[in-house]
C-alpha cells in the first residue's frame, strides 16, 4: 500500500474480532516502533511492552470503572496492547518525551494499518492506570519508567476506507 494511501486508512479502529495479530505482523509493528525518531536519541529511556495478557487487559478496563469516555469497554477487547513507556531524564516527564512516545505509537498505528489491522490510540486508560501504583506494577517495568501512551490493535470487521482530506481541518497560518 502507498505511503499516503495507508495515512489516508488509518483510523481510530473500537471495534475488534478478538484475533491477535499474527507474530510477522508483531514483528513488523515492533520494527515500526524501532524506526521511530526519539528525542536526543535517547532510545534506552523507550521501553515497549507488549500485552496480551487477559487479566492484565482486564486490571487496565477495570481500574478505569465508570470514568469511561465512550460507551464500552475503554480497550475495545482489542487482543493486543503496546505500552509504550519512558525514563524521565529529570524529575518528570517532560514534553520531549511525551513526544517520543507518541511519535513510537503512531508509527505502529501506521504499520498496523498497512498491515490491515485495527488500531486506535490509547492514552486515557494510561492517564488513569498512572494513578493506580498496585496496576503498574503488574506492567513489570523496568526502574524508573513511567507509562506514556499506547496502542490497541487487533483483527477488525470495520471498513478502513480512504477517506477524504478535509481542507483546512486544522488551521493553518503562514507568517
Ligand atoms: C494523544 C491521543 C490520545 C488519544 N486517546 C484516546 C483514547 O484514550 N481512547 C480512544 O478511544 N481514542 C483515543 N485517541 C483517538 C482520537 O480520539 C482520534 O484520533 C480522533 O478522534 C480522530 O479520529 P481518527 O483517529 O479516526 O482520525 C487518542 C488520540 C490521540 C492523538
Amino acid at each position: 500500500m502507498d505511503f499516503f494511501e495507508v495515512m489516508k486508512r488509518r483510523k481510530s479502529v473500537r471495534s475488534y474480532t478478538g484475533k491477535a495479530p499474527s507474530e510477522a505482523q508483531m514483528r513488523m509493528i515492533l520494527e515500526a516502533a524501532w524506526t521511530s525518531p526519539v528525542a536526543r536519541a535517547r532510545f534506552e529511556n523507550i521501553h515497549l511492552t507488549v500485552i496480551t495478557d487477559k487479566g492484565v487487559l482486564q486490571a487496565i478496563v477495570d481500574n478505569v470503572g465508570d470514568r469511561v469516555v465512550r460507551p464500552g469497554s475503554p480497550l475495545y477487547d482489542a487482543p493486543v496492547l503496546i505500552l509504550v513507556s519512558a525514563k524521565p531524564v529529570g524529575e518528570v516527564l517532560h514534553n520531549n518525551e511525551y513526544s517520543s512516545a507518541a511519535m513510537i505509537v503512531h508509527n505502529m498505528s501506521l504499520a498496523a494499518t498497512a498491515l490491515g489491522l485495527g488500531s486506535c490510540d490509547i492514552w486515557g486508560a494510561i492517564n488513569l492506570a498512572n494513578e493506580n501504583p498496585e496496576l503498574v506494577k503488574r506492567f513489570k517495568l523496568p526502574e524508573g519508567f513511567v507509562p506514556c501512551c499506547s496502542l490497541v490493535i487487533g483483527e477488525t470487521d470495520e471498513p478502513m476506507p480512504v477517506r477524504e482530506v478535509q481542507e483546512g481541518k486544522m488551521a493553518v497560518s503562514y507568517l
